[in-house]
């Protein structure tokens, strides 16, 4: 049912979902508008084979074959022969509508269209599409680091095919994903239900402390069995997505105060402290 794949935006989660779809054999194009960040997209998914190579888990061999399914190239420069697109670019309607539009009139007909968005309403990503392309449009919403986190969830719109759900579900088991089918509402489910789980720990905390993140992380690693803390779960997300999803989360459930977001997040995204990508979030990283 897929043979190759379209992945826009060659940020940390287009990284994870190109990376994810080679090693299932399909054929992926990389894209994106900023030719700087598709080069270094390009290359974190080869560190990322080389690494697994070092450690013993990936064969040289296994290395090649996925790096010749990897290709990159600009929107000008794509095939439009592929059967899937995913788009993984940042969390802004106006802006995700504005590339599908774009996509639309490039990419055949009869491709399917996915976003990988966390928190924005898939019918409102589609609304402006001819009702072909609606049928064939839903949310394939995938879990950082996308080789590793087995979860996606599968979010249909009001416009797509039952059909398409059920094969893309099918599609996804057989190759090593766990699917969760999501109603278009605010958040999906992991991202609604994780508010708190990212939100709640700031108010506790109140002011901008690092000793008090960190032990917030260690108690919930140690004694409630997370895999992460809140804090350095943030920060391998990007605060930057985060904040995002969770204003549009907020907005959606009219403001309500329990997933409001909270200063230090606004604080670290407006000095471009976004975490473990920039070097610095709520905690500092070695690059
Ligand atoms: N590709 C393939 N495998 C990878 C990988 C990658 N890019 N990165 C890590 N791995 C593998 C490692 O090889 C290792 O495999 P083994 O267990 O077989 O040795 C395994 O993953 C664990 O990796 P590490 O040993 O390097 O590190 P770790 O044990 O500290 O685990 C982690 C790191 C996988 C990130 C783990 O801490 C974890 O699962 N954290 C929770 C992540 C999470 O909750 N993600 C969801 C975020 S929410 C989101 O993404 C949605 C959104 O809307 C933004």
């Amino acid at each position: 049912m897929i043979k190759k794949v379209l992945v826009v935006g060659a940020g940390t989660m287009g990284q994870g979902i190109a990376q994810w779809f080679c090693q299932q054999g399909i054929d992926v194009q990389l894209t994106d508008i900023n030719k700087d960040v598709l080069d270094n997209g390009i290359s974190k998914v080869k560190d990322s084979w080389k690494k697994l190579c070092e450690k013993g888990k990936l064969s040289a061999k296994d290395v090649l074959v996925f790096s010749n399914h990897l290709s990159a190239g600009l929107e000008s420069e794509i095939d439009p022969n592929v059967s899937l697109v995913i788009e993984a670019i940042i969390e802004d309607l106006k802006i995700k509508k504005e590339t599908f539009l774009r996509l639309d009139k490039l990419i055949n007909p009869e491709a399917i269209f996915a976003s990988n968005t966390s928190s924005i309403s898939i019918n409102s990503l589609c609304e402006e599409l001819k009702v072909h392309r609606k049928r064939n449009f839903l949310g394939l919403h995938f879990f950082n680091p996308v080789p590793v986190m087995k979860l996606v969830e599968i979010i249909q719109g009001k416009y797509t095919e039952t059909d398409l759900i059920e094969n893309l579900k099918d599609w996804f088991n057989k190759n090593g994903k766990e699917t969760a089918l999501c109603l278009d509402s605010p958040g999906f489910i992991v991202n609604r239900i994780a508010r708190n789980y990212y939100g709640e720990p700031l108010r506790i905390v109140k002011n901008f402390d690092r000793e008090k993140f960190r032990e917030i992380d260690e108690i919930m690693k140690k004694v409630g069995g997370f895999r992460m803390g809140p804090f350095e779960l943030v920060d391998l997300i990007g605060i930057d997505v985060n904040l995002s999803a969770t204003k549009t989360i907020w907005e959606e459930f009219g403001k309500n105060p329990r997933f409001a977001p909270h200063e230090i997040q606004e604080e670290r995204v407006a000095e471009q402290k976004l975490g473990k990508k920039t070097g610095e979030g709520y905690y500092v990283y070695d690059r």
